[in-house]
């Protein structure tokens, strides 16, 4: 789950290039792109769009709900 200016979003943990955690490889950048710092893919935070390759698919998103005080991703 990221958490940026304009609310929380929740994508995949795996580049799909090469298996990579980005978590640990990942960062956001401030035009809501996550790259994956391993080999240069960039994905699109909104939708999981590949903007850049080398990954051959997209990430998983997934919504969000708020209920009372917690935040839940659906599955
Ligand atoms: S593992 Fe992410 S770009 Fe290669």
């Amino acid at each position: 789950m990221i958490r940026l200016e304009d609310g929380f979003y929740a994508v995949e943990n795996t580049c799909h290039h090469a298996g990579c955690r980005l978590s640990f490889y990942g960062g956001v950048r401030k035009d809501k792109k996550i790259v994956c710092t391993r080999h240069g893919a960039v994905f699109d935070l909104k939708d999981g769009a590949i903007i850049e390759g080398p990954a051959q698919s997209p990430l998983k998103v997934y919504s969000l709900r708020v209920a009372n005080v917690e935040l839940r991703v659906e599955l």
